[in-house]
């Protein structure tokens, strides 16, 4: 099986992806961007939710009308930089549950180290949607995804803001069958494992420590 990327190229998500980029930006102007965007990923990743038809009344008529089908979507925050994009995408789906999963990255490997793990319940009539905004070596995507995947949901999407050829490359050999949606696909890892160009540290920059 090859793996299904797609680059949402829409211009407002690029056309914001490069303020987002710029180092001078403020730590304000950074969430506002990222919010903003994920609201836009989030809305090119549930075009295909599966529906179902329901009669309603309008105020002049009864039809059947599509409503989104089964339990709410799940949004997994892959800690800590993933909650800048569960805002936004909170904002097209306001219902989501949300899962966490706190990984983080030891520096020598550059593998991913789980500390906390929680989804809700009744996973397997649920969609799951993962969020981290920089796919850099994809070691903590292929480690929540496998973590995910015990819980046996309906479907799993990997939605990220930048992925690196690296990254995606790990992802499509350990979970070929995860489609993964990105704003951008960068040239390549520096040997500290960040993506060239890139935006920098996404969870410094999105909370501001540094
Ligand atoms: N994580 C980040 O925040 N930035 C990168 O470039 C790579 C991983």
């Amino acid at each position: 099986m090859s793996q299904k990327v797609t680059v949402i190229d829409h211009p407002m998500v690029q056309h914001k992806l490069t303020l987002l980029r710029q180092k001078d930006r403020s730590t304000n102007s950074f969430r506002t961007l990222l919010s903003e965007i994920s609201m836009l990923l989030g809305y090119e990743v549930t075009r295909d939710l599966p529906l179902v038809y329901q009669e309603i009344e309008t105020p002049l008529a009864t039809m059947r009308a599509p409503l989104i089908e089964g339990k709410k979507v799940v949004l997994l925050n892959i800690l800590r930089a993933g909650t800048g994009m569960v805002e936004g995408m909170l904002r097209i789906l306001p219902a989501a549950r949300i899962g966490q999963i706190g990984l983080y990255r030891d520096p020598e490997t550059l593998g991913a180290v789980e500390y906390y793990f929680k989804l809700p319940g009744e996973m397997s009539d649920r969609d799951v949607i993962i969020v981290d905004p920089m796919l850099a070596t994809g070691n903590s995507a292929v480690a929540a995804i496998e973590r995910v995947k015990t819980a046996a949901p309906r479907s799993i999407k990997f939605v990220c803001l930048l992925a690196a050829p690296e990254g995606l490359n790990n992802l499509a050999e350990s979970h070929p069958d995860v489609p993964v949606f990105t704003a951008s696909i960068d040239s390549h890892l520096d040997e500290h494992g960040y993506i060239i160009p890139g935006l920098g540290d996404a969870g410094d920059r999105l909370f501001g420590t540094k």
